[in-house]
């Protein structure tokens, strides 16, 4: 009677290893079968109900039906590894996929090239505070308070911060602002390139209100336009390519005398004229003879020194010379956009 229940249960058992096809449901299967209160030590259990001569072969049958069962499980865990190991084979000799990559951003690619350019002239990276003394974005670049000149910088002030000797606090909204710190800190001949976040109160295609600009100042003996000038080639050149040309023209700011405004040759027209420049060039900035009063204001005497200065838009140039329209899509993160560079 018992042994035909435990030969049943090992057919049972070798029968449900047989039709699985997930390597999980072994478990299940040595559960049901093998485990504490599984079906094997059920009849177990009725040994000592056995006659005593019985009793070992009994014991022997059930020991052995245990080993088959634990066998043919094992045998299923193998299948499944082999298979599996299969469909991992890896062919180490087969080409690679190329996994994405990407790139730095825009704005930082623009600051490391406009950077080494300036650096092939001699000039050395400064970075000044971004929150920022009045006294170093306007008062000590010739603009006193509510001088109307200052309008144009749409500036955002902090309250609660006043600086008895500087003057309000202030987010930077302009590079300039570093030129008397430069004149405080090194003496002629100084050749500065400030690159730093500004900030202004605007926001539309061509604006946004944190925006990168860089901010070269040449101060030495004898210093004069052509110095600017020829600077002003040189980073058009470089920056844009040898077809693009520059030009300067009569403009006016407090802290330069005399000032002008940058333009380079359209980058879709080449000067001739077209629906985006309209008149063939394109404005890229400030410039100007260092005022003698900054000067002064900087502990440099202006009788001894003179020295030039410009300030241009980071984003500003980098859209020029891709025909970048939105400032917006450089901060925006669409990969779209930036797969494109
Ligand atoms: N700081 C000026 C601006 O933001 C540009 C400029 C810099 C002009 C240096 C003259 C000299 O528009």
């Amino acid at each position: 009677m018992i042994k035909a229940q435990i030969t049943n249960l090992k057919n049972e058992a070798i029968g449900e290893i047989l039709e699985i096809n997930e390597e999980k449901t072994l478990e299940e299967i040595r559960a049901k079968f093998l485990g504490r209160s599984g079906k094997l030590n059920q009849l177990t259990k009725e040994i000592p109900k056995l006659a005593p001569e019985e009793r070992k072969n009994i014991g022997n049958l059930i020991s052995e039906t245990k080993r088959t069962i634990e066998d043919a499980l094992w045998q299923a865990k193998d299948k499944f590894r082999k298979e599996k190991n299969k469909e991992e084979w890896l062919d180490v000799t087969a080409p690679g996929i190329k996994p994405p990559e990407g790139h730095l951003h825009l704005v930082t690619e623009a600051i490391r090239e406009i950077s080494a350019i300036f650096e092939g002239l001699g000039f050395q990276r400064s970075r000044y505070p971004e929150v920022e003394w009045d006294w170093y974005a306007f008062e000590g670049l010739n603009m006193a308070e509510n001088h109307p000149a200052r309008d144009v910088w749409e500036t955002f002030f902090i309250e609660d911060f006043e600086n008895e000797k500087y003057g309000k606090g202030i987010l930077t909204p302009h590079t300039s602002s570093g030129q008397l710190r430069e004149m405080e800190k090194y003496r002629p001949p100084i050749r500065m390139l400030n690159i730093a976040k500004c900030y202004r109160r605007q926001s539309d295609m061509s604006h946004a209100p944190m925006f990168y600009q860089f901010e070269g100042l040449v101060i030495d003996k004898n210093i004069n336009i052509s110095h600017l000038k020829g600077t002003i080639d040189y980073f058009t050149k470089q920056y844009f390519g040898p077809d693009r040309k520059s030009r300067i023209r009569p403009y006016h700011f407090q802290f330069t005398e005399p000032s002008f405004e940058v333009d380079v040759t359209c980058l879709i027209c080449q000067g001739k004229g077209c629906r985006t420049c309209k008149q063939g060039w394109m404005e890229i900035g400030g410039s100007g003879m260092v005022h003698p009063l900054v000067l002064k204001n900087g502990g440099i005497d202006p009788n001894l020194y003179s020295g030039f200065a410009f300030g241009w838009g980071v984003e500003r140039v980098l859209m020029m010379k891709y025909g970048i329209e939105d400032i917006r899509l450089l901060f925006e993160g669409d990969l779209r956009f930036l797969k494109q560079f």
